[in-house]
């Protein structure tokens, strides 16, 4: 007899029996924890591998893969517990009736660590969804590499992140971080386009708190130094904090409303009737721009009075908030927009924002999104902590990002637009196809108050020896110097922007150009890859 033969169960050898049988079999490869397994994981507030694949998908499409396999390891007593299905749940099924690919890693078992096995299937479903041209979510859940197995485990997380890269571009790839992620595991997610982690739930680091402290002494706790708050705050590695599980694949599935399937696919498409007239909402940007260049606005009151319905899906909300990136839709079309937000650091550009917008639009490139750009910069952040941390090498990736983006590029200039920032938010010159203004806007070297401190610096002097208001006399030249040289008229003039409009027609003006550019089709010169600088 063979651990595949049933004790006591049904006659195998009858079709009705190996029917039988198959049921069985199934039933205990569904149920291959146990349930004081199941009930550890609900006590911890944690779902179990199948039920977040049921929560995730669309009712009854799951089809599971592989449910049958088995580990072999004979290590530490291995031979004595081989449950089916081993630590992870792979298959296909849909999200808003589209196919998709997923794994979910099964802390019940094993604590959802990675072994040969476990790690074939995840390699399998990967190659699915990159054969078919359909997205990967994996859920992950997990204590690592399987420690038990040594370097099997770890060939097959690098064979999963030759994957995770080969996708890149190609389908988009999800990670839901529920539980833990540790040491070398984290690439994996860190490969893919978009990490959403639960609150307090969550942890991902590369060496843990113990490590830490014999290493460098350093006492840090493991939500501190890796909880979902961390990633989404502080080391921008995750893209959305869920409030719990249920928010996160809510999350998911609506991100992926917004994504195509591939990088050959077409954008998805929702009903929408778009009103070409001006309306009273649209009147409402007229009032928005402060007569003070020092007064801020929410910039996301813009992206709401332009986009379908005002609804917008932000990405990484809490890192670099003085960017702000995310999907909405235009005529029920997918766009990702770009936009400096005046309300945090005065919407100026330093690394991280960089980073973050280049990361962005790389994306939206690589999947045909178009990228609608929102300009209020007063420049890049000054400061030693700036430039030397890298601002000029990690800063260049922002230009590098939208030179080689050939999807259309729309950019609306609100107010200022300064020097090397006024160049990096998608101006003409790096590509983009349909610049706009409005009359607010101020495109120069530099504001006018750093310009009057050099223009006219004997003026000034002149004006504290006549015992002038020094100040009142500063205004004057700067207003003077921003309506003389960074009007927008200007540079509407020499054709660096294609139009200056009233705030209010905006959404129309920009439905118009997205409307335009739909058919645009643009490459780049054939070559390996480029050299972007890391
Ligand atoms: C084998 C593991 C395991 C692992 C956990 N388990 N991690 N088994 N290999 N890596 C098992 C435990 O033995 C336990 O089995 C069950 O899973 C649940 O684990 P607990 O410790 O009881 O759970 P919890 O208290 O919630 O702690 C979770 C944890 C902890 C923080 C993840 O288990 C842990 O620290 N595990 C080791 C983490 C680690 O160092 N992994 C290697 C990372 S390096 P029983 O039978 O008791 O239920 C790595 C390299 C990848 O992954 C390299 C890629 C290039």
């Amino acid at each position: 007899m063979t651990e595949n033969t049933p004790v006591a169960g049904p006659d195998l050898y009858t079709t009705a029996g190996k029917l039988a049988d198959l049921k069985l079999r199934y039933h205990e490869a569904v149920t291959a924890s146990g349930a004081a397994a199941v009930e550890k994981q609900h006590a911890k507030g944690k779902m179990t591998a199948r039920e977040r694949i049921d929560q995730l998908l669309d009712f009854g499409s799951f089809v599971e893969l592989d449910e049958f396999v088995r580990h072999r390891t004979v290590a530490f007593g291995m031979e004595k517990k081989r449950p089916y299905g081993d630590a992870v749940v792979t298959g296909t099924g849909t999200i808003h009736g589209r196919q998709v690919a997923v794994y979910s890693q099964d802390f019940t078992i094993f604590g959802g660590s990675l072994g040969e096995v476990a790690g074939e299937k995840i390699i399998k479903v990967m190659d699915l969804a990159l054969k078919t041209g359909v997205p990967i979510i994996g859920i992950l859940d997990s204590g690592g590499a399987r420690i038990q197995e040594g370097v099997v485990a770890l060939g097959k997380y690098g064979e999963i992140f030759r994957r995770n890269t080969a996708a890149s571009g190609v389908i988009p790839q999800i990670s839901i971080i529920c539980g833990p992620a540790a040491g070398g595991a984290v690439y994996s997610p860190a490969l893919t386009d978009f990490v959403i982690m639960v609150d307090k739930t969550s942890q991902m680091f590369v060496t843990g708190p113990d490590v830490i402290k014999t290493v460098t002494g350093e006492d840090v706790g493991m939500e501190e130094l890796g909880g979902a708050l961390t990633h989404n705050k502080v080391s921008g590695v995750a893209h959305y904090l869920a409030s719990d599980e249920a928010d996160a694949l809510d999350y998911a599935r609506t991100l992926l409303s917004y994504l195509p399937d591939n990088n050959l696919a077409e954008l998805p498409v929702f009903d929408s009737e778009v009103e070409l007239e001006t309306t009273d909402a649209d009147r409402a940007l007229n009032f928005i721009i402060p007569d003070s260049p020092n007064q801020p606005y929410d910039v996301k009151t813009v992206i709401a009075s332009i986009v379908d319905n005002g609804e917008f899906l932000e990405t990484q909300p809490l890192f670099a908030p003085n960017i702000v990136v995310g999907f909405a839709r235009i005529e029920g079309r997918s766009i990702g927009i770009v936009a400096n937000q005046p309300s945090a650091m005065a919407g100026t550009l330093n690394i991280e924002a960089g980073e973050k917008a280049s990361r962005f639009v790389r994306f939206c490139d690589a999947f045909s999104i178009p990228i609608l750009t929102l300009v209020d910069v007063p420049g890049f952040l000054p400061g030693t902590d700036q430039e030397w941390t890298g601002i000029i090498r990690r800063g260049a990736k922002l230009l590098y990002a939208y030179a080689e983006a050939t999807v259309p590029l729309v950019t609306v200039i609100l107010r200022k637009a300064y020097g090397g920032a006024y160049i990096v938010m998608g101006s003409k010159q790096l590509g983009a196809d349909i610049n706009l203004a409005w009359p607010t806007a101020e495109i120069a070297v530099m504001g006018g108050q750093g310009a009057v401190n050099i223009l006219y610096r004997a003026e000034i002097k002149q004006a504290e020896a006549n015992g002038e208001d020094v100040a009142a006399v500063r205004t004057r030249l700067a207003n003077e110097y921003t309506y003389n040289v960074a009007s927008p008229f200007l540079a509407a003039e020499r054709g660096e922007l294609d139009g200056v409009i009233e705030p209010a027609a905006t959404r129309v003006a920009v439905t118009k150009a997205l409307r335009a550019l739909r058919t645009k089709r643009a490459s780049l010169p054939a070559k390996k890859h480029g050299n972007i600088p890391l």
